[in-house]
């Protein structure tokens, strides 16, 4: 029995060591972590339950029966974060580079498997070179296994995934199709090809930074949405992601303990500027409504005219989508509204509350957005709020201009309730546009054009820019002080907190993708 035991322990260590040594050495002059070294830092202390520590892979050839690793270059278990049930997957570039064997594959499809059936979020730690060649076709169909489960827990459980080094091919397809993707900067990098393949094919020159670094996927693609400055900061990113979810799509987020006292906000009376055409920052606004420091953003640095994140309200987890009037003075267009719309999802999918904030002059023009297809991904984010189910709540602080109006949150979409400060201009275009176009004659005959276009525009803007005929045709709910707006919605949210919506009988809608 304890030769058994001795067995036992010799291989578990041997699993622990992982595959190459000088690896290791490398990650350390990068301050990365190792694999279990990730897994413990990001679970409960002594929460780890490991499965398939003594999986090895089962290829011949190319010298690879010689070159066995316990566990196969992924660890896999289950654990907590915060109490809460999760299970994870880490992936150990030590072993032939953290490449997708068939058992590897094996072991991260037991662990999505346990997670959709018990309903617990799957965290994947992805440090890989993607399929491992030496298995040809067998690691390929690892690869389709993960991805089809990743789509059959799409919206039932939340998926998290790291970028925690040089990840490539499937390795990056993976992580694309859950629901965030996180990456550490400097050291990891996502490409489906790599720069020596993209020399060779188009002749160009880039560098793995360039080509697929954190900063790239953050800001240019959208691929990332968030970064972290090393593995530490990306795990307690993780963590803190968690705790605005729930554990899967039949559960609303944890509540904290709130109670309503004093909620009046007066610096959220001086934020709007008196020039309707100034920029004033909306992170603002959002600071002024939500729990202290509670916003936690995603896709910071992409798109950055429209913000996206959660936040807590009342205690309340909150999804908070606002036109961000510092950048292209808030316009919506090709990347800003798939931002958004992917945002919509998937607090609608995940049973969080919609905050909408609204300061939007429409839609950008130009050939490249209309080349760029704005027609058809404006109506994805016009789409995502018109079927979404979950609390949705619009407040317009300042403008709310065309088809814009429409998609953020309008009451015509299905928002609950809609608000908006005394400071908001509800109505088809600026005044200055609109009197362009339907005062032209007057503006042409008239002798001096410039005073009468100000005329005009000044008969336009008191006649729409307001809130007011929006709120008498019911559209808007009501006009609100700003420094009473964070009381007015953590009312309207604890009241919508029992909504239920049942759609029309469908297999699945058709989001114009
Ligand atoms: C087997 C691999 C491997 C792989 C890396 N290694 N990738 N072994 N299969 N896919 C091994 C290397 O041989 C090396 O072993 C060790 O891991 C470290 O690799 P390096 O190249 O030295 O590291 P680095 O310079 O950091 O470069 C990392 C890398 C590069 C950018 C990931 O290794 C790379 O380009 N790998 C191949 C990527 C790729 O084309 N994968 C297949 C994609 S196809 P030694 O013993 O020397 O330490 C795919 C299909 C999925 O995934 C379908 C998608 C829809």
């Amino acid at each position: 029995m304890e030769s058994k035991i001795n067995q036992l322990n010799e291989k578990l260590s041997k699993a622990y060591l992982g595959g190459g040594d000088k690896r290791i050495a490398k990650q350390h002059g990068n301050k990365k972590l190792t694999a279990r070294e990730r897994v413990d830092y990001l679970l409960d202390e002594g929460s780890f339950e490991e499965i398939g520590a003594l999986v090895t892979h089962r290829t011949k050839d190319f010298g690879m029966a010689d070159q066995q690793f316990y566990g196969d270059g992924v660890v896999t278990g289950y654990g907590t974060v915060h109490d809460r049930l999760v299970y994870v997957f880490a992936q150990d570039f030590t072993v032939f580079g953290g490449s997708l064997s068939e058992t590897h594959a094996e072991k991260i499809c037991k662990i999505m498997d346990l997670a959709v059936k018990v309903g617990a979020p799957l965290i994947g730690l992805n440090d890989s070179g993607g399929a491992r060649i030496q298995e040809g076709v067998r690691s390929l169909g690892g690869y389709a296994d993960i991805f089809y489960r990743n789509v059959q827990a799409s919206g039932v459980i939340p998926q998290i995934s790291a970028i925690m080094g040089p990840c490539a091919g499937g390795a990056v397809y993976s992580p694309a199709m859950t629901d965030f993707t996180l990456m550490v900067e400097n050291t990891s990098y996502m490409f489906v090809t790599g720069p020596n393949v993209v020399k060779t094919v188009t002749n160009e020159t880039v560098t793995s930074e360039e080509l697929g670094g954190a900063s790239t996927h953050a800001s240019k693609s959208g691929v990332a949405h968030k970064t972290s400055a090393n593995d530490i900061a990306c795990l307690e990113d993780i963590k803190t992601l968690l705790s605005y979810l729930p554990q899967n799509n039949t559960e609303a987020p944890k509540t904290l303990p709130f109670e309503l006292k004093d909620e009046v906000r007066a610096q959220l009376e001086n934020i709007i500027p008196d020039n309707a055409n100034k920029p004033y920052d909306m992170h603002d606004v959002i600071s002024g409504i939500i729990d202290t420091d509670s916003f936690y953003e995603i896709h910071k640095d992409h798109a950055e005219n429209i913000i996206v994140g959660f936040a807590r309200l009342g205690g309340r987890s909150i999804g908070i989508v606002a036109n961000q009037p510092m950048f292209l003075a808030g316009v919506l267009d090709v990347n800003s509204s798939k931002k958004a719309a992917r945002f919509v999802r998937f607090c609608d999918a995940f049973n969080i509350p919609l905050l909408v904030l609204e300061d939007v002059p429409g839609f950008l023009p130009g050939t490249d957005q209309e080349w760029n297809g704005i027609i058809v991904h404006g109506a994805k984010l016009l789409y995502a709020f018109s079927e979404a189910t979950v609390p949705r709540v619009t407040l317009i602080t300042r403008k709310a201009y065309g088809g814009a109006y429409d998609v953020m949150n309008s009451k015509h979409i299905g928002a609950d309730m809609n608000f908006a400060w005394p400071s908001a201009e509800i109505a088809v275009m600026g005044a200055k546009g609109a009197a362009e176009i339907i005062f032209r004659k007057e503006i042409k005959e008239a002798e001096n054009h410039e005073a009468k276009w100000k005329e005009k525009e000044a008969e336009y803007a008191e006649k729409f820019a307001n809130p007011y005929s929006a709120t008498e045709r019911g559209f808007i709910d009501e006009v609100i002080l700003p420094q009473d707006t964070r009381r007015k919605l953590i009312k309207a949210f604890a009241m919508l907190q029992d909504k239920q919506v049942d759609g029309p009988k469908r297999k699945h809608g058709n989001i114009p993708l």
